[in-house]
């Protein structure tokens, strides 16, 4: 598992966000592949892969136990992956980019299942890209400027974003999204992500359950204070700014 990037800019975590390899063909695609490879080209449909953790997964206890990111990233977020490559396997989306199969999938109720698996799968990656070892702290420079210009202050933005947090009611996310020339705290439901709405997401915290009741048990409030004050990867944030 590489454990060597934890400051992905925007460009590279596109890319490992859309990490494709040659995969898994069906149908009549097989035969037009084989044949492919005989002419020495390829025609494999590619299938989505889980991108790597930029950490290892006990690099940011005691806040997120290696037993939480072992169900989490192993399990959750495989899961996504796996079960989207077999809803598009064979269809114009195969070896899309992932972003793009997440916005042409948003809100049509008949393609439901490929955006729920398509934008949890580009929201975990994006989770952890937002978090470090060592995160916390404060945003600096034009994000902090940002930040204070939106929400008054970053003690007001880390306010909003907890109280956010709590709110979402049931399986969500919360995010810090650029809007324009303004940066908003908003939460979605379920796999719902701003990239459907328009929105640039900047940092995100997963507040299903999954995420953290093996370390808090019910309480939401305590973990998202402590992704806000020991975990948030400011550095990632600041890459994604348009
Ligand atoms: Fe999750």
């Amino acid at each position: 598992m590489a454990q060597n990037k934890q400051n992905l800019s925007r460009r590279d975590f596109l890319l490992t966000a859309g990490a494709i390899v040659a995969g898994t063909m069906i149908g009549g695609r097989k035969a037009l592949a084989e044949q492919a490879a005989m002419l020495g080209t390829s025609d494999a449909a590619p299938a989505f892969q889980l991108p790597p953790l930029p950490y290892a997964q006990d690099a940011l206890e005691p806040y997120v136990s290696a037993r939480t990111m072992s169900f989490h990233y192993g399990k959750h977020h495989r899961t996504y992956v796996d079960t989207l490559n077999k809803l598009i396997a064979g269809t114009p989306w195969a070896g899309q980019p992932l972003e793009k199969v997440v916005v042409e999938s948003a809100g049509a109720a008949d393609k439901a299942a490929v955006f729920n698996n398509a934008a949890q799968a580009w929201n975990h990656t994006f989770f952890w890209q937002s978090m470090k070892p060592g995160g916390g702290g404060k945003p600096t420079g034009r994000l902090l400027e940002l930040v204070e210009k939106s929400f008054g202050s970053f003690e007001e933005f880390k306010n909003a974003f907890a109280a956010a947090a709590v709110a979402q009611f049931g399986s969500g996310w919360v995010w810090l999204v650029q809007d324009g020339d303004r940066l908003k705290v908003v939460k979605t439901s379920n796999a719902d992500t701003p990239m459907a709405h328009g929105q640039t997401a900047l940092l995100t915290c997963d507040v299903w359950e999954h995420a953290y009741y093996l370390d808090y048990q019910n309480l939401r409030k305590d973990f998202v204070q402590a992704f806000l004050d020991h975990l948030a990867n400011w550095d990632f944030a600041a890459s994604r700014l348009k």
